[in-house]
């Protein structure tokens, strides 16, 4: 594509690996129910809002529950994975993602974060990242979770750039299919044999450079 106008990131996976305390969270919250939940059905959950999550592993354990039984098991899952984020700090940021904000900044390329996560402000405290975005779309801000595009056309908006001049960075299939909805680039952060539809690849954003979008 032509050299990009803003950069859209998710949150977690990408900036940082929450997807693991996540992980942690709900299986604590299926084993207590009397089902196992593994890593291969977490990916359903990647890029999902709480309440979606919740309803999906509910699924897998064949469990039924009422709206209020719900709320609670939603809120005890989040209370678990607060606390678990609570004591995070700027070494749990993943691999070259400083060095691409930073280069980002030099060539004044605005990026914004376009995460499903309620929790995502406290986060971006956490690893002291919170002032170097220059808008954040969070679970807060949105009405329809990925796949809808809402999330990454809400961050396009705030920074002024058209769909088509931004990139998208995502490591669940949701949030793949929701950048190619909103019209951008879309790079995943993950294995190509899990995330289908991505425009490109890495594992790490140690790959990743304004050039390499630039000569795709
Ligand atoms: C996404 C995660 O970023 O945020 C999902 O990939 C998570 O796994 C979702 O369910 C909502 O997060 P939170 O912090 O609002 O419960
Ligand atoms: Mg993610």
């Amino acid at each position: 594509m032509a050299k990009p106008k803003a950069v859209l990131f998710d949150l977690d996976g990408v900036i940082v690996d929450t997807a693991t305390h996540h992980y942690k969270a709900w299986k604590a919250l299926a084993n207590e129910m009397g089902f196992d939940f593994t890593e291969a059905d977490n990916e359903r959950l990647k890029g999902v809002s709480r309440v979606e999550s919740l309803n999906i592993l509910l699924e897998i354990g064949n469990v039924e529950k009422n709206d209020q039984e719900k709320e609670q098991l939603a809120a005890q899952k989040n209370e678990q994975y607060v606390k678990a984020i609570s004591t995070m700090d700027d070494s749990e940021i993943l691999p070259g993602v400083k060095e691409f904000l930073q280069e980002l900044k030099q060539e004044n390329i605005p990026f914004a974060l376009g995460s499903a996560s309620k929790n995502a402000p406290t986060i971006l405290k956490q690893i002291n990242l919170y002032h170097d975005f220059d808008a954040i779309i969070d679970g807060n801000s949105i009405s329809k979770a990925k796949p809808d595009p809402e999330v990454f056309l809400q961050g396009a908006e705030a920074l002024q750039v058209n769909p088509e001049d931004c990139v998208v960075f995502e490591d669940a299939q949701s949030g793949i299919e929701a950048g190619k909805a909103a019209g951008m680039y879309v790079v995943g952060v993950g294995n190509p044999e899990v995330l289908k539809g991505a425009d490109d690849y890495i594992t790490h954003m140690t790959e990743m450079s304004v050039e390499r979008i630039t000569k795709k």
